[in-house]
């Protein structure tokens, strides 16, 4: 028991001089609520394993059974693996990496262009999550949490990550003047290919913005699908004009100025286990929104309803029943024999190949 205070002390140490390293104003708000989480619980599990992750003996490390440790940096755990950290360095995330605070001042520019108020379509991107109060909800690829304080607005218990720290640490600036509850939140680094939780930890998961650019989609969307409990749901976005407005002026226009517009939705990447889906488009046209349930395995059917009409049989019959082909000529008399007895042919059939068999 005293060892474990003791763990806790020093951990709350090294958070507090973590903070006054990069913030003159000693340990801000959101710093003080994530250290108080951790002193309860990390809530954050291994990457690799999916193990829970505990705080080190000298607090600067969130650390797995198996001994994988993660370094906590200024208050926010860093749960790359190692090849992922690669993948953060990448040439593909230099722009986020580099330019974060760019990023973060240019970004209601993109939505006045387009004729619209990025408060409204954060909204609107929110009301696709349907949040009950206290869902758990996973932001990926968070950046400077722009979505985050309308999830937190709902009552939602919400993990915002990024690959990159740098947006996340301009996320956390900007939740701090924000007029909203922070305490039901905790903010991370981490790699959407590799998420630091185990399979069904949360209610609902988002990612808006980046998925166009992912390495692997299909892997992510199956990463971001898996922490997702049985039922809960999925909303992911990112840009792609509408088929239908591709040869329009304001898609050839947008496509110049970015050639990110050029992405369609990719549907073909959304697991076969998910459930009511639908892809919505945003922005006038300009960004889509895939919407899913997580469910389990593929869509059922009855196999054995039989198909009325000339032909006859049921999926069972028709798909897992297939015999080796007839000469046309035999095939046309089957059909006619059977029309001439009023039954469908795979009863014509299955009547004859019986009696053959007997
Ligand atoms: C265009 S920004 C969008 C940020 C935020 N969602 C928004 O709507 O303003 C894309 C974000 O995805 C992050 N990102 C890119 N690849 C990622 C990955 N593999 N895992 C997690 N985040 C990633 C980038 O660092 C960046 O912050």
């Amino acid at each position: 028991m005293a060892m474990r205070s003791r763990h806790r002390a020093t951990f709350l140490l090294s958070m507090e001089r973590a903070g006054r390293g990069c913030r003159p104003d000693h340990a801000t708000r959101i710093l003080a609520e994530q250290k108080d989480q951790f002193m309860k619980e990390t809530g954050f599990f291994c990457p690799r394993t999916h193990e829970p992750l505990v705080i080190s003996a000298d607090g600067r490390f969130l650390e797995s059974p198996a001994g994988d440790r993660y370094p906590v940096i200024d208050g926010i755990p860093s749960l790359l693996l190692a090849a992922g950290q690669d993948e953060a360095r990448g040439d593909r995330n230099k722009y986020y990496r580099e330019r974060a605070a760019e990023y973060d001042a240019g970004n209601d520019v993109m939505f006045r262009m387009l004729l619209c108020e990025e408060e409204q379509t954060r909204e609107q991107l929110t009301d696709f999550l349907e949040i009950a109060r206290g869902d758990r909800i996973l932001e990926v690829g968070c950046g400077t949490c722009r979505d985050t304080r309308h999830f937190l607005k709902r009552g939602a218990q919400v993990y915002a990550g990024d690959i990159n720290r740098e947006m996340v640490h301009i996320g956390r600036d900007r939740l701090e003047t924000a007029e909203v509850d922070t305490s039901a939140l905790k903010l991370f680094v981490a790699d959407a290919g590799k998420l630091p939780f185990p399979d069904g930890f949360f209610d609902r998961a988002f990612h808006f913005g980046g998925l166009n650019l992912f390495p692997d989609i299909r892997a992510s969307v199956a990463e971001i699908a898996r922490v997702v409990k049985p039922g809960g749901r999925v909303v992911l976005g990112d840009e792609g004009v509408g088929a239908w407005l591709g040869e329009t002026e304001f898609g050839k226009i947008l496509k110049n100025s970015n050639p990110l517009f050029h992405h369609q939705a990719p549907l073909d990447k959304i697991p076969t286990h998910a459930r009511n889906v639908s892809c919505h488009w945003i922005l006038n046209g300009s960004f889509y929104v895939m919407v899913f349930d997580v469910g389990t395995g593929e869509p059922q059917l009855d196999l054995d309803i039989e198909f009325p009409g000339w032909r006859g049989g049921s999926h069972r019959k028709r798909y897992f029943g297939r015999l080796e082909g007839v000469s046309p000529e035999l095939r046309d008399q089957a059909v006619k024999a059977a029309a001439a007895e009023g039954i469908s042919v795979v009863s014509w059939l299955e009547r004859a190949l019986r009696r053959a068999l007997d």
